[in-house]
């Protein structure tokens, strides 16, 4: 019985790598395999990905390269890891996805919202999401809430509003696929909204059910500290995939 996909997608400081962890930690308690990603990364080779992508090397690095790049590391996330373990019946809770692509650098940076979700597509051999919540966002709450700043917390208010109008456009076209929430509602109200959309997907779990790790598709060894910006500090078995994806702003 194949699993689920989910993805938390929102602004900066909207709630996702919180709602993340929450939901892993609910669907392992009903004894849910979970697997927790982020993007870019989830692989060694994203994570080597997002290395250039958020190191030095990115300051002025042409939009389509990054562009291209952001592609790259989600082509080997769904081949390597998320195909597999929905197969297996895992449910994978990703930090981000293509829906970032297409609102940071389709949208606000102006690559053009259909062919950055056409060159996702391709790079994914189609993978969509089964449910892609968007936490919904004031960008001037997000970017406040938002701890570690990096260079696209500084960028102007129309380039984040970009990006919260590209999310909600995208939800708007297929409802059935997204659910949106306002980021400002009690983290306790949205990880109960949010559970229980992902249960609908599910088969009912055995009553006898016993609980799950939670296991993180970090790479990083025990005790690598995690460059600035990416908060990768999701390892060692903890459910964390705090701001996964960050570079999804680029
Ligand atoms: N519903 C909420 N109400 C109030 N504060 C919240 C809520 N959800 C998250 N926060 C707080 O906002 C901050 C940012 O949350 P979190 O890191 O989960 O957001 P994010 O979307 O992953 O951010 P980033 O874009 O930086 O990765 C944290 O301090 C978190 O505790
Ligand atoms: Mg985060």
């Amino acid at each position: 019985m194949p699993g689920a996909f989910v993805v938390l997608e929102g602004g900066e400081g909207a709630g996702k790598s919180t709602q993340c962890r929450r939901l892993a930690d609910a669907l392992a308690a009903r004894g849910h395999e979970v697997v927790v990603t982020r993007e870019p990364g989830g692989t060694p080779t994203g994570e080597a990905i997002r290395e250039v992508l958020l190191g030095s090397a990115s300051q002025g690095m042409a939009a389509r390269t990054e562009a291209l790049l952001f592609a790259a590391a989600r082509a080997e996330h769904a081949a390597a890891l998320i195909r597999p373990a929905v197969a297996r019946g895992a449910v994978v809770v990703s930090d981000r996805y293509l829906d970032s692509s297409v609102a940071y650098q389709g949208a606000a940076r102006g690559l053009g919202e259909e062919r950055i979700a056409e060159l996702s597509l391709w790079a994914t051999e189609g993978l969509v999401p089964d449910l892609t919540v968007v936490l919904d966002i004031d960008p001037s709450v997000g970017v406040r809430r938002a701890h570690d700043a990096n260079r696209m917390e500084a960028e102007p208010r129309a380039f984040h509003e970009a990006v919260r109008g590209s999310f909600l456009r995208r939800a708007e076209a297929v409802p059935d696929r997204y659910l949106v929430l306002p980021a400002d509602h009690p983290k306790d109200v949205l990880a109960a909204r949010i559970l229980d959309a992902v249960l609908a997907l599910l088969p009912d779990e055995p009553s006898d059910a016993t609980p799950a790790p939670v296991s993180t598709s970090q790479v990083l060894p025990p005790g690598a500290s995690a460059p600035v910006g990416t908060g990768a500090d999701a390892r060692g078995g903890r459910t964390s995939a705090d701001d996964a994806a960050r570079g999804e702003r680029a």
